[in-house]
């Protein structure tokens, strides 16, 4: 069931989301060869925690830390620890949320640990750019498919693949609500848009093939050939005046 919001709700969401955001803009400025994952994660666990605010993250589905931190060839829900150096190079995708006074927030971005290739740099830029993609086709009127098939038709335009086993999704009092919101589709098909849905839009998009597999820890994603992927996600609100990004500082 899609939950529509009031414009009550999206103040309160507005809040939660902008926490969501400074909390990711914290954790990628920290984002340097030679940092740990678990120190990014305090970060930001630290931060949304002075905001009044709860990790939403943190124990979802038995989830063990604030943020999801997917190294390279890691897609996402790559686990943060004390014991996972970042290196010069590495494409480090981070995810997180916050939830304030019932309603949550979720974002991600992709950052470079100092220099990085231009093979990954075009393939974080192309993938930043179909989140957009994405977000352009949210309007009044139109269907979930537009925004996958926007985001799809962009990256494999370019090379690269989209990822079908993971998907965007309402956002709301819960994390996931209806619907999902797919990176690849059809145009016109799929849940009719209207004023008031509130979604998070995610695309990950791999160097390679779109296969994926899930790690033994139950959690982590990796692409099954070993190449690059990326990961960009915002909040917005669908409204007569066009879609309007919620995840900003
Ligand atoms: N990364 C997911 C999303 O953006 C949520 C994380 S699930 C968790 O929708 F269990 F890892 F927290
Ligand atoms: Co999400």
């Amino acid at each position: 069931m899609v939950v529509v919001k009031t414009k009550r709700e999206i103040e309160l969401m507005r809040e939660a989301c902008r926490i969501s955001a400074a909390a990711l803009k914290l954790a990628g400025e920290a984002v340097r060869p030679g940092v740990t994952t678990g120190e990014i994660d305090k970060i930001a666990y630290d931060y949304i925690i002075s905001q009044g605010a709860q990790p939403n993250f943190l124990h979802y589905n038995g989830y063990p830390a604030t943020a999801c931190i997917s190294i390279n060839d890691e897609v996402i829900h790559g686990i943060p620890s004390r014991d996972r150096v970042i290196r010069e190079g590495d494409l480090v995708s981070i995810d997180l949320g916050a939830k304030k006074d019932g309603y949550n927030g979720d974002n991600a971005a992709t950052f470079a640990a100092g220099a990085i290739s231009d093979e990954a740099k075009r393939l974080n830029d192309t993938t930043r750019e179909s989140l957009y993609e994405g977000i352009k086709a949210a309007v009044v009127g139109g269907r979930i498919g537009d925004i996958g098939a926007a985001v799809q038709e962009y990256c494999e335009a370019r090379g690269y693949s989209v990822v079908r086993e993971f998907t965007g999704h309402g956002v709301g009092t819960a994390l996931h609500e209806d619907p999902a919101v797919p990176n690849y589709g059809t145009r016109g098909r799929g849940v009719r848009l209207v004023p008031g849905m509130t979604i998070a839009i995610e695309p990950m998009i791999n160097l390679g093939r779109a296969g994926v597999k899930t790690l033994s820890d139950g959690w982590t994603v990796k692409t099954m050939d070993g190449k690059l992927s990326a990961h960009w996600e915002h909040t917005i609100v669908i409204t007569n005046d066009g879609p309007q990004i919620l995840t900003v500082v």
